[in-house]
């Protein structure tokens, strides 16, 4: 599901920016990526135009990304750093690096619910996970509108309990000319250093 996240701050939709998402890097990603293990694999799913990608790369991570068009993203194909994956996440097949460990796991404006979990199960012990999309109350604002690509309250915590630690978690507007409603994860497996709460050091904003 491509959701609408495209706006740029001049105010007009670029045609890459409307199938691929906004260029500038989420605040959410960037507030939790240095949790992410030093020199460390990271994946990004449904990684469009690849914001979070650069983002990652430019701080010394190895990067996967996925998505069923990952033409924007021929400058980086040949990086030896960088391995880009086509697939139709939601051709009905189990997501198909489920067997794979990450020591980060980036979702922005992307959800496919029957994937979830294994997207969850694709975060080492140590690793993290960094997710924010559209949630529930979005849809009195524009698109995306359907109950199918919209989180549910909770739903993110739910998703992710089983198995992670909630770091930190959101659901609300994010202001701007285009206000959006979304919902925000970060949470880390079992044997990450923030599993131990001394070790988070938390922020005034
Ligand atoms: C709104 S964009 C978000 C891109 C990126 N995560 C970001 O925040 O900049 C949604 C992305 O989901 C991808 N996508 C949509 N449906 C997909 C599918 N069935 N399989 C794989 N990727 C899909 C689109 O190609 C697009 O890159």
């Amino acid at each position: 599901m491509a959701s609408d996240d495209s706006r740029q701050p001049n105010g007009k939709n670029s045609d890459n920016a409307h199938k691929h998402g906004p260029r500038e890097a989420s605040g959410w990603v960037r507030r939790f990526l240095g949790g992410v293990r030093a020199g460390g694999d990271i994946l990004d799913v449904a990684c469009g135009g690849g914001r979070h990608l650069r983002l990652a790369l430019d701080q010394g991570y190895r990067v996967t990304g996925i998505d069923r068009d990952v033409s924007k993203l021929d400058d980086l194909a040949e990086r030896r750093d960088v391995s880009l994956i086509e697939a139709d996440l939601e051709a009905g097949h189990p997501f198909p690096l489920r067997e794979l460990r990450y020591d980060g796991v980036i979702v922005t404006n992307y959800l496919w619910r029957p994937i979830l979990s294994e997207i969850v199960g694709c975060v080492a012990d140590d690793g993290l996970l960094i997710y924010e999309t559209f949630a529930a109350g979005h849809e009195r604002l524009g698109r995306p509108c359907s109950p199918d690509f919209l989180l549910n309250n909770n739903e993110l915590l739910e998703a992710v309990m089983p198995k992670l630690t909630v770091v930190a978690f959101e659901h609300g507007v994010r202001r701007g000319a285009r206000p959006k409603i979304v919902q925000r994860v970060a949470a880390c497996g079992p044997d990450h250093d923030w599993a131990g709460s001394e070790h988070i050091h938390l922020s005034d904003h």
